[in-house]
């Protein structure tokens, strides 16, 4: 019989190793330290969500919805047609109307973790399946509440050390001033036709903001002169708009102007930002975060009229812009070695009462020499060698090898002490 072949992992999908989770560990910890002192509580949310739901929140002929979603009929009788969700916003407003947290109190605030999953062409920074921390404040339309949110993203950053981190912001006005503006870029695409691409002559037909998106290089060059939404915006807005700057002003909040951004989701009303990394790391995929208000969308996915804003990180490109903080090498306190079958089980017992105790221990197979174990201790980057040999088992007192100095201290351990006992003696030890 031939050799079974192996099975790699569906593209752009991948596993993220243990030194890695460890930094991504840090960088989730932080942000929930972090949204504990704003005000916000954890939602743990949905994977599959009914291809509807963000069909009408995120928008028909939005790039997600159009071609990158993950959706399939299941195979219950109505052949029900879900989606893995490309994102948790539209999830967070459909959980706040039916769960009824929407008539418990004026505001929601909650945040996120978790995957999501977009179609998009695999590269570096961009993933099928990748991993957003995000929050959202529903019920609140006031100025001060987008201001909060860039706060807690500038504080976020200086606490995981995250530098070059720029924020772009743009009001992209509302139901009142946006026909208007969307009818001033229709005219001026109209009248640049010849030198846009295909999809932006569809764009300007079914959404014309989608235009500003456009990553072509003939397109960026027509966009450049193209109309922006500022001098669109109608007063209310306008005032809206200051009133967020001069809070960011106030908190030292740096962030530049950017004329130009639409965001990729049509859910989107005045205040909307991106959060991009300079430097060399992440490449094209720069933007380690992004969001907005979102003050139609409750009531878009059947709700009463309340409004929202809230924003993403991606945890796959934050985690390539900010420092790792922990020393993945480090390895455990100490590495139990039996060298004969006999002393397995006492291996195993010395082991369980030292991590009962706190300490991270690892414990090896017998059935190898000294020698070799001394090199898996070492390899694991072990402080100490707990060494339980013939002469051990016989005393009833385990050997210990300092790893670094090479210093044996022969029936050091008494088997038989009290776990506490034996920890203390391990922390004093390795200095713990
Ligand atoms: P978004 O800009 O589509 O916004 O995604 C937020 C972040 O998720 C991006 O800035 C990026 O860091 C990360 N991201 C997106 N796609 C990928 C990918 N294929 N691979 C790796 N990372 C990716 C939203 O999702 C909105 N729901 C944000 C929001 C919350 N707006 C209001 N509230």
């Amino acid at each position: 019989m031939s050799k079974p072949s192996a099975i790699p992992a569906v593209r752009g999908f991948r596993d993220i190793l243990p030194e890695d989770c460890t930094h991504w560990h840090t960088l989730e910890s932080a942000a929930r330290e972090l949204f504990a002192l704003y005000g916000f509580g954890e939602i743990r949310l949905p994977i599959l969500e009914r291809s509807e739901l963000f069909a009408r929140a995120v928008g028909e002929t939005t790039d997600i919805v159009e071609k990158e979603m993950f959706s399939f009929r299941d195979r219950d009788k109505d052949e029900t047609a879900v989606t893995l969700r490309p994102e948790a916003t539209a999830s967070v407003v459909r959980a706040y109307l039916e769960t009824g947290l929407v008539h418990r109190e004026r505001q929601a605030r909650l945040f996120y973790t978790g995957p999501m999953f977009r179609r998009e062409r695999p590269q570096r920074g961009r993933y099928r399946q990748f991993y957003q921390i995000g929050a959202e404040v529903l019920g609140r339309d006031d100025p001060l509440a987008d201001a909060e949110l860039l706060v807690w993203l500038v504080r976020y950053f200086d606490r995981v050390g995250a530098r070059g981190v720029r924020i772009e912001l743009n009001s992209l006005g509302d139901e009142a001033c946006r026909p208007a503006y969307r009818e001033r870029l229709r005219q001026f695409g109209l009248a640049h036709l010849d030198a846009l691409c295909g999809d932006c002559h569809r764009r300007l037909e079914r959404n014309p903001l989608r235009l500003l998106d456009c990553k072509v290089p003939g397109c960026r060059a027509v966009i450049e002169r193209a109309p922006v939404m500022r001098d669109s915006l109608c007063a209310a807005c306008s005032a809206h708009f200051d009133e967020v700057r001069a809070l960011l002003d106030q908190e030292r909040v740096p962030y530049a102007l950017n004329l130009r951004l639409v965001r990729g989701l049509d859910y989107y009303c005045r205040t909307a930002f991106e959060i991009v990394a300079e430097g060399e790391g992440l490449g094209a995929q720069n933007a380690i975060g992004g969001g907005g208000r979102y003050d139609g969308l409750v009531a878009m996915l059947g709700g009463p009229d309340v409004p929202g804003v809230g924003f993403a990180l991606g945890l796959d490109r934050l985690a390539m812009a900010a420092p790792r903080t922990t020393d993945p090498e480090l390895g455990p306190a100490a590495l139990i070695l039996p060298l004969e079958p006999r002393a397995v089980a006492p291996a195993l017992r010395l082991a369980t009462r030292l991590r009962d105790e706190g300490l991270a221990v690892g414990v090896e197979p017998a059935g190898r020499s000294l020698k070799a174990l001394l090199g898996v201790a070492n390899r694991r980057r072990a402080r100490l060698a707990i060494i339980l040999g013939p002469d051990e088992l016989a005393a009833g007192r385990a050997t210990v090898r300092d790893l670094a100095s090479s210093v044996d201290r022969r029936h050091a351990l008494d088997l038989e002490a009290p776990g506490p006992e034996l920890a203390r003696w391990v922390r004093a030890e390795v200095g713990a």
